[in-house]
């Protein structure tokens, strides 16, 4: 059987290191979350946060296996949702397990810069992963939706909270009343998705700017991570404050005198990443 979550690690341009990406490898079931890829995915984290070397994390989803003949075949997905197969039968103590310390909060709370890359159906838990990203890189054949109103439930994995930040309040309400799927270009208008590309330039448009991230002051891109974070947790006054001790506390590491001196002698910065 093939694993069902891929790491490849893609040499940086710039400087020593890695991009991690990570697929989800399930396209006969469109990518869907069982309890294994949940698991991995997990490991996944545990990996990425451990290792130094890897400084910036593309997730995404497996195209789909070439037809049997006779069949039509499967489309384009990202990750059509949590696996309902393993909803049937279920009570609240049992998925209560399956959702607490779960794979989603722990894509949220890595350290380092994460990107989705979506081509297809990214809808439920799929949606989910992609507002738990950082940055959202889709095609045009990309779909959103939180569908999960349609089964008689609410979004599980963090929906209901991070799409109120990426879409607000009126079209989040909106999105997971109906559980009608958008666009590729709806949700590129309503802000899900940074930047919309044709399928065949996604991979390379996605990887240029993971490249572009890659390419900073791990540290730095770090601080700027939980800085801007704190952004959804804090009032804003709160969160002045501590950009500014954050912004401070630069001052006193190397690679804000690397990056400053750089620019005034007009070289390229050599981070030490500390
Ligand atoms: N859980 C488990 N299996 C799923 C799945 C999910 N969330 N989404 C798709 N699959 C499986 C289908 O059961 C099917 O398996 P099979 O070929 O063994 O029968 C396979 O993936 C292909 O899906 P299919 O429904 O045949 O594709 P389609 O093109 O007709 O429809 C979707 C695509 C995405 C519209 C449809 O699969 C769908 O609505 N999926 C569920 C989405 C959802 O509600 N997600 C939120 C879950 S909380």
């Amino acid at each position: 059987m093939s694993e069902v979550l891929i790491i490849e690690e893609i040499a940086a341009t710039s400087g020593d290191g890695f991009i991690a990406k990570v697929t989800i490898n399930r396209p006969d079931k469109l990518n869907a979350l069982n309890q294994e890829v949940v698991g991995k995915l997990k490991e996944m984290c545990d990996y990425i946060e451990s290792n130094d070397s890897i400084r910036c994390v593309v997730i995404t989803g497996a195209g789909p296996n070439p037809a049997p003949e006779g069949k039509r075949p499967k489309p384009n997905s990202f990750v059509a949702g949590a696996d309902i197969t393993e909803f049937a039968g279920k009570n609240s103590v049992e998925i209560k397990e399956m959702f607490t310390d779960n794979a989603i909060e722990k894509i949220w709370n890595l350290s380092k810069p994460t990107i989705a890359m979506v081509d297809g159906f990214a809808l439920g838990g799929g949606c989910e992963i992609a507002c738990s990203c950082d940055l959202r890189i889709a095609s045009s054949r990309a779909i959103f939706g939180t569908p999960e109103i349609n089964l008689g439930l609410i979004p599980g994995y963090g929906g209901t909270q991070r799409l109120v930040h990426l879409v607000g309040y009126g079209r989040a309400m909106e999105m997971m009343m109906t559980g009608n799927n958008l666009s590729a270009e709806d949700a590129y208008r309503m802000g899900i998705v940074n930047h919309l590309c044709e399928p065949e330039e996604l991979e390379k448009k996605t990887m240029e700017i993971a490249q572009t991230i890659a390419g900073k002051s791990m540290h730095t891109l770090r601080v700027a991570k939980r800085t801007i974070r704190a952004s959804l947790d804090n009032g804003l006054t709160k969160g002045v404050e501590m950009e500014a001790v954050e912004f401070a506390n630069l001052f006193d590491t190397e690679d804000q005198e690397i990056g400053v001196q750089a620019f005034l002698n007009r070289t390229n910065a050599e981070w030490k990443h500390r």
